[in-house]
């Protein structure tokens, strides 16, 4: 049995082997016969909104032989305040495993402690692992392999995307460098710890220069919406338009882990000029997160 939390918690050889997994998932998906989920029956305790993580984990679990129960926080006894411990044993005795999208990492650290099944992090405020992984794939399926490679991320350092990338950069020898404000940059603690080769500066131009990748997210993410017109704008000067992909390399790739607010962190005309970019990387959700859903049983 596997959990996947963070991005820290793996190896190089795990997180390369992952993606490797998910080119074949991929590659022969409707054709493969495996149904490592054969039997089983997969939670999915969300917290908050989610488009791509609930589509592609309903499908992913479905396509790999399991049934996938769709649990709203706020319509299960956890949204009324019956402690994650407990919710954590009741799944455990009934399911076989959770994917689970809340707020404070720590929630999912104690959903896997308890439950003792395989339990996904699909999203905290800290940690975005799935969507990481999928963005790696997709960088790699484009470009080839990250050693070596420049991803500038711009806009909310701080935000769950940017801690994941960081730990990321820590792991596979590419270079990360963060453009954002001063008060939205990782904490020190955090750089510390993840290691790598990583630049912040709130310089997006000087992030940008010569970048392989421009990245971006929203300014406001959520559980944020209080601080939305603040946010907007101190983040004013961190959008990906023409003049920034200007400093990328002429082959840069645009990406964005959607919803994308448009003429906010990425403007519409670069935004649709990338699209097939942005949603090839949506799409390999799907198959990243078969290949962790495999993993995770074995
Ligand atoms: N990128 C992402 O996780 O999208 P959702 O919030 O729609 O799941
Ligand atoms: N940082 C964003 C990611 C959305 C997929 C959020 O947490 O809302």
């Amino acid at each position: 049995m596997n959990h996947l939390l963070s991005i820290e918690q793996l190896t190089r050889a795990q997180i390369e082997s992952l993606l490797a997994d998910a080119a074949v998932m991929k590659r022969e998906r409707g054709r493969h016969g495996a149904q490592p989920l054969a039997g089983q029956t997969w939670a999915l305790i969300f917290s908050k909104s989610s488009t791509r993580t609930r589509v592609s984990f309903e499908v992913g679990v479905s396509e790999l032989g399991g049934r996938p129960m769709f649990l709203s926080a706020a319509e299960i006894q956890l949204g009324r305040g019956e402690p994650i411990k407990d919710t954590a044993r009741v799944l455990g005795r009934m399911v076989h495993g959770a994917i689970f999208r809340t707020f404070a990492q720590s929630d999912v650290e104690e959903f896997a402690r308890y439950a003792n099944i395989p339990t996904i992090n699909a999203l905290t405020d800290e940690e975005h692992p799935c969507q990481i992984l999928a963005d790696l794939f997709t960088i790699q399926e484009k470009r080839g392999p990250m050693p070596g490679k420049v991803v500038a991320f711009i806009g909310d350092g701080a935000c769950n995307v940017a801690h994941s990338w960081l730990f990321a950069a820590g792991k596979l020898g590419f270079e990360l460098r963060i453009a954002a404000p001063a008060p939205y940059r990782p904490a020190p603690e955090l750089l510390a710890r993840a290691g790598g080769r990583v630049m912040c500066t709130e310089d997006p131009r000087a992030a940008a220069r010569d970048a392989d990748v421009l990245y971006t997210d929203v300014w406001v993410s959520m559980g944020k919406e209080a601080e939305a017109a603040q946010r907007l704008r101190t983040f004013e000067g961190y959008q990906i338009n023409a003049a920034l992909v200007q400093q990328a390399r002429p082959d840069a790739l645009v990406m964005h882990c959607l919803p994308a607010y448009r003429g906010r962190e990425i403007d519409e005309e670069t935004f649709e000029a990338n699209a097939q970019t942005i949603f090839d990387q949506a799409e390999n959700r799907l198959h990243v997160q078969k290949a962790i859903l495999a993993w995770a049983v074995r």
